[in-house]
């Protein structure tokens, strides 16, 4: 079917998160008309999740090589060195106009940026805000200053509208979005927005597991879109798994409970079964190695030991300087029955993070004329095989200031020409998968694709995604709940086969068939997607 209805703007910007915000806020200083579109309301997305803050070289004694120095190792040999030298030189202007635009920041007695530590650093670095709720406050930041210019029509918002596919043009280039909107009115139903420039800032795709830190909106959707849009997506095997997860239950799905890094940055420790601190001995900094580190060591432990999750002790901590740092997380463990004060909390990994993405350079351009991507989504070098943490807030920053200058840029040289889709339709001949096998689909990715994985394990994942693809079912309500389930199973796909070819540990991940890390295997696999579907 045609789209219902039609609009234009010079940029599409999908996403709400700290990258889309600032890119779209930042574009609409220069350009006509920009167009921000969000799949629910725009504090939905993983943003608004972030507990333990925003990296930055801010301190008089910290220099952004040090910072650099702590992202490389993190990474394990595979971030791009320019591409951290850009986050980290570029950081710390970019969180002081932050705080110009109006996020408060925790402040120390001076009046100074209060900076803690967290997995990785050898430095205090971490911004926070509210204690633990740094990404609420970016985002209510950011979306105060998006409200101040709502009736400026040079911006338009479009709440409730999931991005179908991409529009493409005779010669490849990307010339806008399909979506599907809900409740919107005069933006309605199936809708096309066309665009010179499309920047996809959609956020990760930790709903393929199970279990994940990611909202219930993380479903992938920019990424899939690009990637049938002919994108090259890179990294997607490295998957990072946050060590401290609340532990519910085997039977507990979906978005799961974070217990901060930065609550062992102000001393809590891990312990086994028998109150033994495992981490002590496996690297220097123990409690706070990089996050890889500490998630093996904690499913090590679990392994040995048959444990399904290990304690976080925090209680000398006492309930006072607690419930003052991290007040939701305290008010969070209370709802679920425990006190950070008085319990051993019980903590196992579970997906937090994308560390690859859709490839793109320094300027964020992907490999499709007039497609940028930003934030989770993209693959920007950063993160390497793992990411350092607190680093994704400021890489959604930095490169969506990136991003907006050079669309800018392009667009008054007359270098983004506003290109004739080939087709409008609102399911470009996509099978859409039943919404209702997305849990299958999860435990599939979960057995097959989890932290510890082997070349059976991803086999069979392969195998069990081949077969929901094969299932004779085009859905028969071509809603939301069908594109989600269709861009995971898309996304699963492409990471199942990286997973299997990539013969080495690195990163995220333990290959309990190549438990080293390989020289030969110090390269990235992309991967790009043919029209028949076809990595
Ligand atoms: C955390 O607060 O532990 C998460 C921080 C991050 O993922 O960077």
């Amino acid at each position: 079917a045609a789209p219902g209805w039609t609009t234009t703007a010079d940029v599409v910007v999908v996403g709400s998160g700290i990258a889309g915000l600032t890119c779209a806020l930042r574009l609409r200083e220069r350009v006509d008309r920009v167009l921000l579109v969000t799949k629910t309301v725009l504090s939905a997305g993983s943003t608004a999740w972030a507990q333990g803050g925003i990296a930055a070289a801010l301190h008089p004694e910290d220099t952004p090589q040090e910072h650099l120095d702590d992202t490389l190792v993190a990474g394990a040999g595979l971030c791009d060195v320019e591409a951290v030298r850009a986050l980290v030189t570029e950081g710390p202007d970019r969180v002081r106009e932050l705080v110009a635009l109006g996020a408060h920041f925790d402040l120390d007695d001076g009046g100074e940026i209060k900076l803690t530590r967290e997995g990785g650093h050898h430095r205090d670095r971490i911004a926070h805000a509210g204690g633990d709720a740094t990404g609420a406050e970016i985002s209510r930041a950011l979306i105060a200053a998006l409200q101040q210019v709502r009736n400026d029509p040079g911006i338009e918002v479009v709440e409730h509208a999931l991005v179908v596919d991409l529009l493409t043009a005779a010669d490849g280039a990307v010339c806008g979005v399909t979506l599907h909107v809900i409740g919107e009115g005069q933006r309605d139903g199936v809708g096309a927005a066309r665009a010179r420039a499309v920047v996809l800032a959609t956020g990760g795709l930790g709903q393929i597991y199970t279990s994940t830190t990611n909202p219930p909106v993380a479903t992938g959707d920019g990424m899939a879109a690009a990637l049938r849009a002919g994108a090259r997506v890179t990294d997607l095997e490295f998957v990072q798994f946050h060590p401290t997860v609340l532990f519910l239950g085997e039977g507990s799905t979906g978005q799961q409970p974070l217990i901060s890094e930065a609550v062992r940055g102000e001393g809590a420790f891990l312990v086994d079964d028998t109150g033994r601190r495992f981490m002590q001995g496996r690297h220097e900094l123990a409690d706070l190695a990089p996050r890889d580190i500490v998630a093996r060591g904690i499913l090590d432990v679990m392994g040995e030991r048959g444990l399904d999750h290990v304690g976080l002790d925090a209680r000398h901590l006492g309930a006072a300087f607690l419930e003052e740092r991290f007040p939701s997380i305290v008010a969070r463990c209370r709802e679920l029955g425990f006190d950070p004060a008085v319990d051993l909390l019980p903590v196992a990994p579970a997906q937090h993070y994308a560390s690859g993405g859709i490839e793109t350079d320094l300027r964020g351009r992907t490999s499709v004329d007039g497609l940028y991507a930003c934030g989770e989504v993209s693959c920007t070098g950063v993160h390497g095989a793992n990411r350092l943490a607190s680093n994704s807030l400021l890489e959604g920053l930095v490169f969506a200031h990136r991003i907006a200058d050079d669309v800018t840029a392009r667009l008054e040289a007359g270098d983004l020409a506003g290109r004739e889709p080939v087709a409008a339709d609102d399911d470009g001949g996509v099978d859409l998968l039943e919404g209702d096998l997305r849990i299958e689909l999860q435990r599939t990715m979960t057995r097959g694709c989890g932290p510890l994985r082997s070349a059976d394990s991803t086999a069979a994942a392969q195998e069990g995604l081949a077969a929901l693809a094969a299932r004779p079912a085009r859905a028969a309500d071509p809603g939301p709940d069908a594109w989600e389930t269709t861009n995971l199973l898309h996304l699963g796909q492409a990471l199942a086969l990286l997973a299997r070819r990539r013969e080495e540990t690195r990163g995220g991940h333990v290959r309990t068939d190549f438990p080293e890390r390989e020289d030969r295997w110090r390269v990235h696999q992309g991967v790009t997607r043919g029209a028949d579907g076809q990595l």
